[in-house]
């Protein structure tokens, strides 16, 4: 089926008027005629119809009776047209709705009482409404059901043929794992090749049936639908921050759903630019931590040696009385604080108040220090806006999207959900840059696979390439010809020849990838992990910035530089001054002006400036005496930094550590008081994702054992140090963030956010613009030490949350094993599961490999959600001068046979 025009921005549909039910419509030339009676508020039954996609025409539902026609046709595969006379209602047409819903049963099983779908079921709600009270004849189609996938069963006696799951696979997320195939007699949905399913996992085909032909293999007959209480909040996996719906039986959580449902069909496709409403497998199937018995149920404290169970009151004063202690000792600045991005807005202000205020210290920093905090201060920097300039919709309906360093599949599935619709929908130019063959490299129309660590001289060579081949934005540049003329002056001195050895990018395509982002009257870049968390991170997006100014794509509607962040609230951080540098609402912290508003507001001084810590600074003042009590809300810096960065020497050093999480991690192992906090489920707040987006979050479920929202534990240790906080509620924290930071809370629409290099470009920049390009210009790669070891996340985890849920655990467990070429192992004389021996410049470690398709000759990679074996111990570590960020993703290894 072809491309519905309407939703395709640069096809000018003709505008045509027709009739509907004696009614005059407009519409446009081509849509389905279903899309123009839906858009008049009519709903006609449609059982394989769904806005998302294109339509199938199979469930013989939707028909319409139209002049001319001597029988009924189906209106969604019919296309509307200019004086077309169309009717929708009459006992002709419910006769023939009816025969269709007979047909459907007539070999339909009807095992309503034990179908997970039965009283969500649209062939129920179609028999019912169309009064089919006969079903004695039903025959049986007895197809054994398929139980092969490791989440998903078909159940294909129950399947209706209606292709939506095959289709919503295909057409919407571009993975195509399912088709028809004749079997036993029937029409049956198998994985491609009847294999068992091996895909993305992400369950919108499971959402879109609109029977119970598929079912949820964590959930199967375990409730019916009615006794579930359903609470619609935001997944707290990544910075997507997509909309879900957990769904909860006594206080157990049954499973987890989305807005995209067959029950939710009627809609414009082009609404899709804003998300169509799937959530991932991470969100649907990643829940089962929330109610894990590994949960910490009670707060421990450490006796003998020993972390024992305490009580509440014992462990919060005992925890209050060492902070009073310490701080009358040593002073403020002998306490520090470290928080997760996964906590709410609401929390990450609390925190960050509770350090600077209760305990007088700057020295509090979030895990947005590992990426996200470069992206947000080169951009400040540069264009005064300290987050991604562009939402979902600018990101579908771009013309160029030039992915750098990002496997946006495995990161941030939906936001690659918006740039695959932008390939497929809107014919979209995407230039992916990476040193591995992701997922979207393969659906991109310029895949630039580029030597591992070398995107950033990627995106020199198309600075260079735009202004060698004249492609400046003169509106652009002329404004700033200082600063121009600095920037050519700079890239003058880098060759070609350097930048085509140093990726292995031909000059050809450099330049065709240039004229291609800076021709396109919307374009966007986007960079993630392989810019913000690698070595000189904050400066090549300084560079991506060069390239968006030059090119007139700063400050253009629909153009700009953005990122995706790898945890919920990342932006939330930083918004809410958890990071030394800020104040909320990323005031500077050492700007006098807002340091006197914050003082007011607080009733309190704030600490000095230049005093602060970042992250790793407070581990190292931990380890050399400075830092005596370390507060860890979330975070586990043991468990994420190489050995290298000594942060176990710098725990067990400390007087004081406090860990407050939900499981006990291998920092909070080390602690010596353990609170038990909440899960995203038990609490309420706020999130805000990567488009800007302040997203609520809802309680679903009663806290588990004796464990309690962050916000009310930090309240509970701010009172008893004396900062009386009369917070009753997550919305006394909001009502004070609201009248600090006006228009924080958006009530979940983007911010369009306007970037101005103005400031930038006349400030500085030219002696900035020189040291840049230098520095780059020497990167060569490591002659002893020939493979690129990369750390990196796949899509079915998040963080070492994700390990915590047995059902993403089911669908990729630790194999330990190292992700390989297959030219590579076949050179080493390696085949799955052989041995090898990596040596880094930290040391060495034998482990067992396995062939990845996505990995190019040279590199290899291992999943950072795991410990066993200790890969990340062998990786170098950098911290970025600007912005104190470690860099420990990626390093030159050897690789033996052993
Ligand atoms: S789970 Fe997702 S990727 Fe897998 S078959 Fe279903 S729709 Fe396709
Ligand atoms: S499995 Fe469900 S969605 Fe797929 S064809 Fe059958 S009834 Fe339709
Ligand atoms: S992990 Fe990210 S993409 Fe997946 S459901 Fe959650 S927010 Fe959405
Ligand atoms: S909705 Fe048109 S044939 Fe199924």
């Amino acid at each position: 089926m072809g491309l519905k025009p309407a939703t395709n921005p640069e096809v000018e549909a003709k505008p045509i008027e027709l009739t509907i039910d004696g009614r005059s419509v407009s519409a446009s030339d081509g849509v389905s005629l279903y899309d123009v009676i839906s858009s008049t508020g009519k709903i006609v039954p449609a059982m394989c119809y769904h806005y998302t996609f294109d339509p199938f025409g199979s469930c013989g539902m939707c028909l319409v009776m139209v002049e001319g026609k001597k029988a009924p046709v189906r209106s969604c595969t019919a296309k509307a047209a200019a004086g077309m006379i169309v009717r929708t209602e009459g006992d002709d047409l419910f006769q023939a709705r009816k025969k269709a819903v007979e047909k459907h049963l007539s070999v339909h099983p009807l095992d309503c009482p034990v179908c997970d779908a039965d009283g969500h079921c649209e062939l129920q709600d179609m028999a019912f409404q169309h009064q089919v009270t006969n079903l004695a004849n039903a025959k049986q189609k007895l197809i054994p059901e398929d139980t092969r996938s490791l989440v998903l069963d078909f159940n294909m006696n129950r399947c209706i043929a209606c292709g939506e799951c095959i289709n919503v696979c295909k057409d919407v997320l571009m993975i195509d794992a399912l088709q028809f195939m004749k079997k036993g007699g029937f029409n049956q949905v198998v994985a491609k090749g009847d294999q068992p399913l091996s895909c993305e996992f992400c369950g919108d085909c499971l959402a879109v049936c609109p029977v119970g032909a598929i079912t949820n293999k964590f959930s199967k007959y375990l409730y019916k639908p009615w006794q579930l209480k359903k609470t619609t909040t935001t997944c707290n996996y990544c910075g997507d921050g997509c909309q879900m719906h957990i769904e909860t039986k006594d206080r157990e959580v049954v499973r987890v759903t989305s807005p995209l449902s067959w029950k939710n069909k009627w809609g414009d496709r082009s609404e899709t630019a804003k998300g169509h409403g799937g959530i991932c497998v991470r969100g649907r199937f990643g829940f089962e931590y929330i109610d894990s018995k590994a949960r910490l149920h009670h707060p421990l404290m450490r006796r003998d040696g020993q972390l024992v169970e305490a009580p509440w009151l014992e462990a919060v004063h005992s925890v209050v009385d060492r902070l009073v202690d310490i701080k009358a000792k040593h002073g403020s600045d002998a306490i520090a604080g470290l928080i997760t991005a996964r906590c709410t807005n609401e929390e990450l202000y609390l925190f960050q108040k509770l350090m600077r205020v209760a305990i007088g210290t700057n020295q509090v920093d979030s895990s947005a220090r590992y990426g996200h905090i470069n992206f947000v201060k080169a951009a400040q920097h540069a264009v005064g806006v300290g987050r991604t300039m562009n939402d979902w919709e600018d990101l579908t309906k771009a013309k160029a999207i030039l992915v750098v360093g990002s496997n946006l599949t495995e990161t941030n599935p939906l936001t690659s959900v918006r740039v695959k619709d932008a390939i497929r929908i809107y014919k979209a130019q995407v230039i992916v840059v990476d040193s591995a063959q992701t997922n979207l490299a393969r659906l991109a129309s310029h895949p630039m696979m580029v030597k591992p660590g070398s995107e950033g001289i990627f995106v020199h060579g198309l600075v260079k390439s735009v202004i060698e081949q004249d492609l400046i934005d003169t509106v652009a540049t002329e404004k700033h010809p200082k600063a121009f003329a600095a920037l050519k002056d700079a890239v003058e001195k880098l060759s070609f020849e350097s930048i085509t050895a140093a990726t292995g990018i031909t000059l050809q395509q450099i330049h065709e990838t240039a004229a291609i982002f800076a021709e396109a009257p919307r374009a966007i870049i986007l960079c993630a992990e392989g810019i913000v968390r690698r070595s000189g991170g904050y400066e090549k997006i300084l560079s991506l910035m060069d390239l968006a100014w030059i090119t007139g794509k700063l400050g253009r509607p629909g153009c700009g530089v953005s990122t995706v962040t790898e945890e919920i609230n990342e932006q939330g951080a930083v918004d809410m001054g958890a990071a030394p540098e800020f104040l909320p609402g990323q005031a500077a912290f050492n700007d006098v002006a807002a340091r006197d508003r914050f003082a007011k507001a607080w009733g309190a001084e704030l600490p000095a400036t230049g005093k602060g810590a970042t992250l790793t600074e407070i581990l190292k003042r931990c380890r050399n005496g400075q830092v005596k009590a370390l507060y860890v809300l979330g975070e586990n810096p043991l468990g994420t930094l190489p050995k290298s960065m000594g942060v176990q020497a710098a725990l067990e050093g400390l007087e004081l550590l406090v860990c407050q999480d939900l499981f006990l991690t291998e920092t909070a192992r080390l602690a010596h008081v353990v609170l038990p906090a909440c899960t995203y489920a038990e609490k309420e707040g706020t999130f805000t994702n990567l488009e800007g987006k302040v997203l609520r979050i809802r309680p679903t479920m009663d806290p588990i054992g004796e464990s309690l929202p962050d916000w009310h534990i930090m309240t509970a240790i701010a009172s008893g140090l004396g900062c009386q906080l009369d917070y009753e509620s997550p919305h006394d924290i909001q009502r004070e963030i609201m009248k600090l930071l006006p228009g924080y809370y958006n009530l979940g629409q983007p911010r369009k956010p306007t970037p101005n290099p103005d400031v930038y470009l006349s400030n500085g920049y030219s002696a900035e613009v020189k040291t840049r390009y230098q520095s780059e210009a020497a990167t060569t790669p490591h002659a002893a030490r020939p493979f690129a070891l990369a750390l990196g996340q796949v899509l079915y985890h998040s963080g070492k949350l994700s390990t915590h849920a047995p059902g993403l655990i089911t669908i990729a467990p630790n194999t330990g094993r190292l992700h390989m070429n297959v030219k590579d192992m076949e050179r080493l004389g390696l085949t799955d599961g052989a041995k090898v021996r990596v040596t880094t410049a930290q040391g060495k470690l034998d482990m067992s490999v396995q062939a990845d398709l996505a990995m190019l000759p040279g590199s290899c990679f291992f999943p950072e959600h795991f410990n066993e074996p200790p890969v990340k111990d062998l990786m170098d570590v950098e911290i970025d001068r600007h912005t104190g960020v470690p860099y420990f993703k990626l390093t030159s290894a050897a690789i033996q046979k052993v």
